[in-house]
């Protein structure tokens, strides 16, 4: 099959909620479609101690929660599926942001009991951002929930999206029929713990469905179909492409309900890879020379083997095992020699990938996050991953001062996979590490100790304003340590302001000295 063929192919997604709205009981039951599992629920059971397939670091068991986003691929009718799981916690966004960069379409699942919740609506915007396909799936029919029409309305209201219903509910809770399948034109039906059942339209004519068709469930939903096909919004493809149309399922993910014909319909209309900006201009994906960047690394993800593993998503040609490619930052050859796919926490050594695959390289500590691997005479850089600013930052120190081997390499590893930022006082003197959430303090405190034998003390600095300034500007007397003077991980140096405040009154105080913000990019 040829390079276009095998990237038409793909379809690499990610399925975004606030947590508890259903992210790991869906993602569950398409792994049950793909043959990865065989039934939904049985990997998980947060009350019977046993966890999800995609939560694999010890520190996910324990909090239940998804720390990491990883990442599951199964071929499924004839396309190759790509799912990368986001951790749902408020305190990792940065990481599932960095994945969002890895992705071609989204699932955006709301709980139809809640609607739209903070961490849905944080996740929207930047999907909103980077113009990414969103497909919405309405969870928890088999509960009683919102009324459809409500929460269409909230969504195009708080979101900002044009809503176009795939399919149509038919009561909900304990009185949930089953939903109308507009582009199926069929109704499937809804037994409870049973298999769904589906009906085609002209079937519904018969007298055997006379009862059903008299409830009071079957005739509103009847009349809102009719009123959305003469008021609601027209379906537009391109729209959808664009982000600007979210076609919306509902179902259960747990009944499982609904979400085959979810799922069939979503692979038939989400985009495969797309061409990708770079600094050089733009790169199709079957662009026959391999391209592509790192998303993430990951460090231990088998406590036996010590490694560390890069995230590669491919953005354009072949990826063959051995494959001979250069580091854009770098300039240097590097054979990749050593590459795996995740299902999980199984690795299965690749023998090739293309555009909308996530590859795993073997890392021997050369790789920064958002760095381009790429083969071919040319070297460009993908400048994909966007920078989140640390909001909390901590002083950190070894318990142990005898061992500060480990301490040192346990941060500077950490760091580099980049969930916390380190900045060093005087030479190194006193290390600072800054991070979006408290939680992502908990997962490195956690972590020293438990990967690299190091036990730290963590002592808050507040909330910091980060502001670099130009080296010649560098005036030490004028600072302290309510405006902290510190140098990042390149030797660069950095004001760490007490509060925004600070910052205005140092502006209005100096304003000769131009002070840097590197975050502003969004
Ligand atoms: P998350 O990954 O987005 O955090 O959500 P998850 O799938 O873990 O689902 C959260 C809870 O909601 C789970 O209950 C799950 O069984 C339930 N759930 C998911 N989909 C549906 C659905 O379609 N209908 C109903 N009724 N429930 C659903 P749990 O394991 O009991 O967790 P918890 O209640 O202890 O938090």
């Amino acid at each position: 099959m040829s390079i276009t063929e095998e990237m038409q192919k793909r379809r690499t997604f990610a399925i975004i909620s606030h947590p508890d709205a259903g992210k790991t009981t869906l993602t569950e039951t398409l792994l049950v479609f793909g043959n990865l599992i065989r039934s939904a629920g049985t990997v998980k059971g947060k009350k019977s101690g046993k966890f999800a397939t995609s939560d694999w670091m010890e520190i996910e068991k324990q909090r239940g929660i998804s720390v990491t986003s990883s990442v599951m691929n199964f071929p499924y009718k004839d396309l190759q599926i790509n799912i990368l799981d986001t951790p749902g916690h408020e305190d990792f966004s940065e990481d599932t942001y960095r994945t969002l960069t890895a992705v071609d379409s989204v699932v955006m699942i709301i709980d139809a009991t809640k609607g739209i919740e903070a961490q849905t609506k944080k996740l929207f915007k930047v999907c909103r951002m980077r113009g990414i396909p969103i497909f919405t799936f309405i969870n928890k029919l088999d509960r009683e929930g919102r009324e459809p029409f409500e929460l269409l309305e909230e969504i195009e209201e708080v979101l900002d999206i044009e809503t176009y219903p795939m399919n149509w509910p038919v009561g909900m809770g304990k009185r949930f029929l089953g939903i109308f399948d507009r582009q199926g034109k069929q109704f499937v039906q809804f037994h409870g713990n049973e298999q769904e059942q589906f009906i085609p339209y002209e079937e519904l004519e018969r007298a055997e469905y006379d009862e059903f068709k008299k409830t009071d469930e079957y005739q509103t939903a009847e009349e809102e179909l009719e009123l959305l096909d003469e008021a609601g919004d027209q379906f537009s493809m391109e729209d959808v492409l664009k982000g600007e149309q979210t076609p919306v399922f509902f179902g259960s993910a747990l009944a499982p309900f609904g979400v085959k014909t979810f799922f069939d319909t979503f692979i038939s209309m989400a985009p495969p890879p797309a061409p990708r900006k770079t600094e050089e201009g733009v790169v199709q994906p079957d662009n026959p020379d391999f391209s592509g960047f790192i998303f993430k690394i990951q460090a231990n993800m088998n406590p036996q083997h010590r490694d560390r593993v890069a995230f590669l998503r491919v953005c354009s040609g072949k990826f063959e095992k051995g494959l001979s490619v250069k580091l854009a930052r770098t300039g240097k050859t590097i054979n990749l020699s050593q590459s795996q796919q995740f299902v999980a926490s199984s690795r299965d050594n690749v023998e090739e990938a293309y555009a909308g695959d996530i590859i795993g390289i073997y890392d021997p500590n050369v790789y920064r996050i958002g760095d381009t691997l790429l083969e071919g005479k040319e070297l460009f850089e993908y400048n994909e991953l966007p920078q989140f600013p640390p909001e909390i930052y901590k002083r950190v120190t070894a318990k142990n001062v005898m061992k500060s081997k480990q301490f040192k390499k346990g941060i500077e590893q950490l760091v580099q996979e980049g969930a916390i930022q380190l900045f060093m006082k005087n030479k190194g003197e006193s290390y600072i590490i800054g991070a979006v959430g408290e939680l992502q303090f908990d997962v490195f405190k956690y972590r020293m100790k438990n990967e690299y034998n190091s036990e730290v003390l963590l002592e808050s600095i507040g909330e910091r304003v980060p502001r670099w300034l130009p080296e010649d500007q560098v005036n030490k007397s004028l600072f302290d340590e309510r405006n902290m003077l510190v140098e990042d991980r390149e030797g660069n140096h950095v004001v760490l302001f007490k509060n925004e405040f600070a910052l205005k009154w140092f502006k209005d105080q100096h304003p000769e000295i131009e002070l840097i913000d590197l975050y502003e990019v969004n």
